[in-house]
């Protein structure tokens, strides 16, 4: 690939990919953003001149405008072939007596919005990718968006219920998914909800089964991998497609 971002890169998930993606030289240019830049996303830029690290608080949509300007700047002609939106909150177990508007408004606002406007805003360089790779099948290496779902989002596999705000912004994201691909179809670009599986990270916690780096590793070598044909299919890490 020649350019990938990651949205929320700063820990978790979103570091993993960015550790992964420079330390294997997946792709020519690497952007990451992160309200904070942790000591650990520093030290990677230290070593990768080719990680560029761009300051993004999702929830300030005045600021995208400027995350598409750099990203335009540096990738020129070449556009941008993979956005993975990463960022994600989760409200702790709720039960429905115990749900709170507030928590609801939070989850949606980062998980569910804005990958939307987000993806909205950075389309243009995502067109420019496919149409400057337009000898390569659909694909992450000619124009994808990988929207990190979970499978709390799943309506079909809920058995424990609770989870409000989460699940709800996660089964939202799954149908912005399946627009996405439906809308990118003539457009060559790829869209896809991916579970990453549970991993330990903050908001997995301590007792997830996967680590970041098999997480992040069986990711990637799915992603590698998706076609025309899987536009618009939820995933999850492994490659195994989950129902909606
Ligand atoms: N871990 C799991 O088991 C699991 C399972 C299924 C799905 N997922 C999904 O995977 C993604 C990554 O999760 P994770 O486990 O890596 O979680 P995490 O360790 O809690 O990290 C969350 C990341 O999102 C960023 N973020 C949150 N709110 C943001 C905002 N307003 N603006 C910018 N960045 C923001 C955080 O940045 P700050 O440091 O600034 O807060 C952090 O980089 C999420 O979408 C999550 O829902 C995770």
């Amino acid at each position: 690939m020649k350019s990938v971002l990651i949205i929320g890169a700063n820990r978790g998930l979103g570091l993993g990919i960015v550790k992964f993606l420079t330390k294997l030289r997946k792709a020519e240019i690497v952007f990451a953003t992160c309200r904070n830049v942790s000591e650990e996303l520093a030290n990677v830029s230290k070593e990768h001149k080719n990680l560029h690290i761009l300051n993004l608080d999702v929830t300030d949509a005045t600021k995208y405008e400027e995350v598409v300007s750099q990203i335009s700047a540096a990738t020129g002609d070449g556009g941008l072939n993979l956005l993975i939106n990463n960022a994600g909150v989760s409200t702790k177990f709720t039960k429905i007596n115990l749900v709170k508007a507030e928590q609801l408004l939070e989850n949606f606002t980062v998980n569910t919005i804005a990958p939307i406007m987000l993806t909205k805003a950075l389309l243009p360089l995502l067109i420019r990718a496919s149409e400057a790779n337009s000898d390569k099948p659909v694909g992450v290496e000619r124009a994808a968006v990988v929207n990190t779902s979970s499978i709390l989002g799943s309506i079909a596999n809920n058995d424990q219920g609770g989870f409000y705000p989460y699940r709800c912004s996660k089964a939202a994201l799954n149908a912005a998914t399946k627009s996405m691909s439906v809308e990118f179809k003539d457009k060559k670009i790829l869209a896809t909800a991916i579970h990453p599986g549970w991993v330990r990270t903050d908001m997995g916690g301590k007792n997830a089964p996967l680590d970041v780096e098999t997480s992040i590793r069986e990711l990637f070598n799915t992603l590698e991998k998706l076609g025309e044909k899987d536009s618009g299919k939820f995933l999850q890490y492994d490659g195994k497609e989950l129902p909606w």
